[in-house]
């Protein structure tokens, strides 16, 4: 497998100021509600990431014209139509969103299908909570070679379910679903990830009828018609603590224009915690604001992580954070309780000098559902280590920018494979370690070492 080599010269802090976009997680959903409206809907703070493109692709296999003006994206869905499986095939690439798109094509059209989905590989991602609320709904679900084509024979009607996890894409499923059918539909157990949030608000824009409750139960009254809504979409706050964790590694400095305390308030603890310096600098109404991240010199100080749902320590962030946690002293814990299998990438850090050790246990507050099932869910980390290049192939999405972060705060030449991977969630990659003078460049493809 060829692929892009990005040569990485560790040692030296990374420093200066960057932009964070509309959140990856969410502006890829508020285009599939796009579908749901009678009229056109404008999305504001497009990101460049991947699966902005995806979602373009599949919008307009169906019949919707999508237009780009710089940051926001234009989307008129007064024809809808059918797409072919091909289509569909050929737009969904290793995107999870297509699975997404069921409710509301189900609503337009009567007919939905879902390819065989990607996405990272932090666990196996079974889609069983999207199916089964589909089908409570009213939808028929057939299972044939090429993926799966659902079908509803008559309107989909509201229902009563509750989810035996708060899964973040089966919340946003039963939300793009409940919002047309007929009646009530009330969901227990639901997410609520600021991601969720912004995706309900886009939906009352629409006029949709959906109230969030204390106990994470969401209740949503079907209407008759959606119209089209213009949003600007909440940053990134996943990216932004990504940068943050790499002014700590590389003991740097970093100005995250567009990030948002609100949303990331339990990483902002733990950043303190750790020994990390952060300065708020929300501008008042309109002004852009943003946080800036440092480290302040002296020892970084180990600590015990434990990933949850919002809002708990979410997954995305302890990726990122491990690799500033090689550099605390002391034992550091981290109890991934999310997916089964997001560790895997330390097995390249330990390569790079880093000592982590990988348990079956829940070395955490709280017993979570991997106890005892043979997953290597938690973590221990012993710092401080000095951490020397290696040659790296990027196992997924937020591991990728582990390893980046880990190159840079390494002594001496890294290569790293597959960088496309990051591109792909954080957008203008390139331009963004420029800004903060990382010493990079670029080589010819070559052959991927066999991992
Ligand atoms: C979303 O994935 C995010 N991706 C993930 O971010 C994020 O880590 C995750 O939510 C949790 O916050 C996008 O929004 C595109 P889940 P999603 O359904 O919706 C299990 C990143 O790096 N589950 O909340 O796929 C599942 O296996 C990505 O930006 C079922 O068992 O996550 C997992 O253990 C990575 N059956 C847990 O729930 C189902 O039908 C959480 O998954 C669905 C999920």
């Amino acid at each position: 497998m060829t692929d892009d080599v990005l040569v990485v010269h560790g040692g030296s802090p990374l420093r200066g100021e960057i932009h964070v976009r509309g959140a990856k997680n969410l502006v890829p959903k508020a285009m599939v509600a796009a579908l749901l409206g009678e009229t056109p809907s404008t999305l504001r703070n497009i990101p460049g990431v991947r699966d902005v493109e995806v979602v373009t692709g599949l919008l307009e296999a169906h019949g919707v014209t999508v237009v780009r003006n710089g940051d926001e994206l234009v989307m008129d869905p007064t024809r809808v139509e059918l797409a072919s499986v091909d289509e569909i095939n050929v737009h969904a690439g290793a995107s999870r969103i297509p699975i997404l798109f069921c409710g509301p094509l189900l609503h337009r059209l009567g007919h939905a299908f879902i390819p065989d989905l990607g996405g990272c590989r932090i666990g196996d991602r079974p889609i069983d909570f999207h199916l089964e609320a589909l089908r409570q709904f009213g939808a028929t679900v057939d299972k044939t070679p090429d993926g799966l084509h659902l079908s509803a024979p008559q309107r989909l009607r509201g229902t009563k379910l509750e989810l035996p996890y708060p899964s973040v894409g089966a919340t946003e499923q039963v939300l793009l679903t409940a919002v047309r059918a007929e009646g009530v539909t009330e969901l227990r157990n639901a997410a609520v990830e600021p991601e969720i949030i912004d995706l309900i608000a886009v939906l009352q824009k629409m006029g949709a009828l959906i109230t969030v409750q204390t106990d994470r139960v969401i209740r949503i009254t079907g209407v008759d018609r959606l119209d089209g809504y213009v949003h600007t979409a909440l940053p990134d706050r996943l990216e932004a603590a990504s940068w943050a964790c790499a002014a700590l590694a590389t003991r740097g400095d970093i100005y995250v224009h567009g990030a948002s305390q609100v949303d990331m308030m339990t990483f902002l603890n733990v950043f303190r915690s750790l020994g990390g310096a952060f300065e708020v600098d929300d501008r008042g109404p309109g002004g852009l604001g943003g946080i800036r991240f440092w480290h302040p010199g002296g020892d970084l100080t180990a600590m015990a992580i434990e990933t949850a749902v919002h809002p708990g320590f979410q997954t995305d962030w302890q990726q990122p954070l491990v690799v500033a946690l090689t550099q605390a002293s002391g034992l550091s814990i981290v109890h991934e309780t999310v997916y089964e299998n997001r560790l895997g990438f330390t097995d390249a850090l330990v390569t790079m000098g880093a000592h982590i050790q990988l348990y079956r246990e829940c070395l955490g507050g709280t017993p979570c559902r991997f106890g005892q099932r043979n997953f290597q869910h938690s973590a221990v980390i012993s710092g401080p280590t000095k951490l020397h290049a290696a040659e790296l192939v990027i196992p997924d999405l937020r591991g990728g920018f582990s390893y980046l972060i880990a190159a840079l705060a390494a002594e001496g030449t890294s290569r790293v494979h597959g960088i496309e991977l990051i591109q792909r969630g954080y957008g203008d990659f390139d331009g963004k370690l420029a800004a903060l003078g990382a010493r990079v460049e670029r080589s010819a493809p070559e052959s991927v070492p066999a991992q």
